[in-house]
């Protein structure tokens, strides 16, 4: 196992199953620059294979699938059940949810327990104003079949400024009347927005977020995991709630994630855009395979910031948060 001079190691592994996705976020895609598949993505069975070395040689114990958006890659129905198979802890899924309906029968077979869907509003409008491009209704079903059949869902919203912010405490209420942990990430100074004016002005803080919903609820700071990106709060009787505080509360320094790029590289640090082709080794027989592997490893685990997020020019397109 490799680990670095903070006792930091690879535990947690985000895989990219296509950097495509049918939305384009504001806080993602530059204005009028739509994604398109990468070239050269591996292929299913490239990718799990990538999954397992990876469980060999980091040590990783639980995986999330993502993107771009996974559920619109043809893979995601043939990569799911063979990493469900792997043995691995904790298998999730992080989705804007458009495709959800359509794909809900695969998620819930595979047996994934946990799926994250991201959802910056539910007002209509905005929300076609934010994503510029999908429907809030399908969204919200796709929710409804995810917690009929008895998953643990989890929200993700990025509050802005001049876009989302009195949607702080709708979102909450409706996560709570759900049993739905809802999750503000706090804007993340990357991509396009790095050094941004339009990051500045939407930048909205952990202070700012728990200022809004303490005019409505009793709220109390609670446990999280200890590689945990977030702040968790408890509102008594009612749930509980995260804030993704990148920069008002810094996680990097005990930050356990790797993330695989569909077109296979590895990234150590979200904050870096430093990255590690894999590709080549997939060629290779297991035990050449893991000696490559083992140093794009400390590589990788070198990228890590030691203690806040910088910002880079790297974007969720390519490695999915
Ligand atoms: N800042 C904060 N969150 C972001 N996401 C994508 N880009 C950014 C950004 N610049 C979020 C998405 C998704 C999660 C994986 O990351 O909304 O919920």
């Amino acid at each position: 196992m490799i680990v670095d001079a903070q006792g930091r190691r690879f535990r947690n592994l985000r895989l990219s199953l296509t950097a495509a996705c049918n939305y384009a976020c504001t806080y993602c895609v530059p204005d009028g620059k739509r994604l398109q598949a990468a070239a050269l993505e591996l292929t299913a069975s490239e990718l799990v294979r990538a999954v397992r070395l990876l469980i060999d040689s980091a040590g990783i114990e639980k995986l999330r699938i993502t993107g771009g958006e996974p559920l619109l890659s043809p893979k995601f129905e043939e990569v799911l059940p063979q990493v469900m198979a792997l043995g691995l802890r904790d298998v999730s899924i992080t989705t804007n949810g458009q495709l959800l309906p359509r794909k809900a029968r695969t998620v819930i077979d595979s047996g994934v327990r946990r799926i994250n869907v991201s959802l910056d509003t539910l007002d209509p409008v905005r929300f076609r104003a934010i994503a510029r491009s999908g429907d809030l209704e399908t969204v919200l079903y796709g929710i409804d079949l995810m917690l009929e059949a008895g998953l643990k869902v989890k929200v993700n919203m990025v509050p802005m400024r001049t876009a989302n912010v009195d949607q702080v405490l709708p979102m909450l209420d409706y996560c709570l009347d759900r049993g739905i942990e809802l999750r503000y990430i706090e804007l993340m100074n990357m991509g396009h927005l790095k050094q941004s004016a339009s990051f500045v002005r939407d930048f909205f803080g952990m202070e700012d977020i728990l200022a809004l919903i303490g005019s409505r609820y009793e709220y109390a700071r609670t446990d999280a995991a200890f590689d945990s990106t977030s702040v968790r709060f408890e509102v008594p009787g009612r749930g509980v709630f995260g804030i993704i505080a990148n920069e008002s509360e810094p996680f990097c320094a005990s930050c356990t994630r790797l993330r695989l790029s569909s077109n296979g590289f590895l990234y150590g640090c979200l904050s870096s855009s430093h990255r590690h082709d894999m590709k080549d080794l997939l060629a290779l027989p297991d035990d050449g395979a893991r000696a490559a592997l083992q140093r794009l490893l400390l590589a990788a685990l070198g990228d890590k910031q030691t203690l806040s997020f910088a910002g880079e020019v790297t974007v969720m397109k390519f490695i999915g948060g």
